[in-house]
């Protein structure tokens, strides 16, 4: 290879060899990264050809016409014989890997096991549906929340039972009074606060309470809170409204009826319960038979309600000589217990796929 202080070689007979060694090179070449090479070799800087071409600048006058023309005609056949050669190469290769990645789609295929909605979020989403076909909104809150919403502007004074540590998890440090809310009901407080009246809301979610895991506790379990206020409310409204989401819930002629309750966020209170699905009140004063479900009351618990304590409207800036308001809550484990005849809380948490599926389809 001619170095820089040798004159360069550029007679016809030279260019033909160069031109000659890099064409078979090119034929010689059987895959890209072989002809990456050759192509180094025969039109890269160090190339035979490359060199030649920088050394015309050094050729006399006459002479460097002619032999820039030899060496042009010469690269312009070597860039084609290269670019032909590099599309018949990359042709062949997508062939073979089209070739090779073919699938065969109408092979048999084994899809693993099909999943199925949580019940839990599939029958929130169902009871929150009932709300919207009547024009209520979903109002959601944190899950950490303040102690103040949790409780105080509930009307839940300082000294209440159920601030003690036995019901509620407080979050670390104790001094910020941030709780893991016990309910959905800091959700009212909030959409009072921030919403134009007249307010229809729903506010579904995750709870916590220090509570045991067992059959028929999970510390972490879901409610819905409905929350209407506006001019005129009484409590026909909020009866009105549970026996319409009653009878979505478990289907038309279920019965349902409050018995006085005390929550200090209502006034009046109530529990309300729903005839019992498995007896229909039956097993009531009937020794021979018993209802294991209701345990032969007739009746079951489903949750809690009443109208809105005007102290509560106050802590809002609600003025309770215009408006008034109805509450209710519920647990969504209790209402899947009941209406999908789940019997166990704690196949709710575990997450085994199967028991979703044996109740997919049941929820919506
Ligand atoms: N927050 C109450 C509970 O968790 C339920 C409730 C909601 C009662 C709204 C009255 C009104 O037990």
């Amino acid at each position: 290879m001619p170095g820089p202080e040798q004159p360069a070689d550029l007679s016809q007979p030279a260019v033909d060899r160069m031109v000659a060694d890099a064409l078979a090179a090119f034929t010689a070449a059987g895959s890209s990264a072989e002809l990456k090479a050759a192509r180094l070799a025969h039109t890269g800087e160090k190339s035979p050809l490359a060199l030649a071409n920088r050394a015309i600048g050094t050729i006399p006058g006459p002479e460097r016409k002619e032999s820039g023309q030899r060496l042009g005609s010469a690269r312009a056949v070597v860039n084609r014989a290269l670019a032909e050669r590099e599309a018949a190469i990359g042709a062949a290769e997508l062939e073979r890997q089209l070739a090779e990645e073919r699938i065969d789609v109408t092979l048999p295929v084994d899809l693993g096991p099909e999943g199925a909605p949580h019940p839990i979020t599939a029958l929130m989403d169902l009871m929150g549906d009932v709300f919207i076909d009547m024009g209520w909104e979903i109002a959601e809150g944190p899950e950490a929340e303040s102690e103040w919403l949790n409780f105080d502007a509930l009307n839940l004074g300082p000294d209440h039972p159920a601030r003690g540590t036995s019901d509620t998890l407080f979050v670390h440090p104790i001094g910020d009074h941030i709780v893991l809310r016990t309910h959905t009901s800091p959700v009212q407080i909030r959409s009072m606060l921030d919403r134009e009246l007249p307010i229809y809301v729903v506010c579904p979610g995750k709870v916590y309470r220090a509570d045991e895991f067992d059959a028929t506790h999970v510390p972490v379990f879901h409610q819905i809170e409905g929350l209407c206020v506006d001019k005129g409310i009484s409590l026909a409204h909020l009866k009105g409204t549970l026996d319409h989401l009653a009878a979505a819930m478990f289907g038309e002629g279920i019965r349902t009826r409050m018995r006085p309750h005390y929550f200090p966020f209502t006034e009046p209170s109530a529990e309300v319960d729903l005839q019992c699905f498995v007896c229909h009140g039956e097993s009531v004063g009937n020794p021979d038979a018993p209802c294991r479900t209701c345990k032969s009351q007739g009746w079951i618990e489903w949750g809690g309600c009443g109208v809105v304590n005007p102290r509560v409207l106050i802590a809002c800036g609600i003025d309770p000589e215009v408006y008034s308001g109805f509450a209710f809550g519920m647990g969504i484990e209790r209402t899947l217990m009941f209406r999908n005849n789940a019997a166990d809380m704690r196949d709710m948490v575990e997450g085994d796929v199967r028991f979703s599926r044996s109740l997919k389809g049941t929820a919506r």
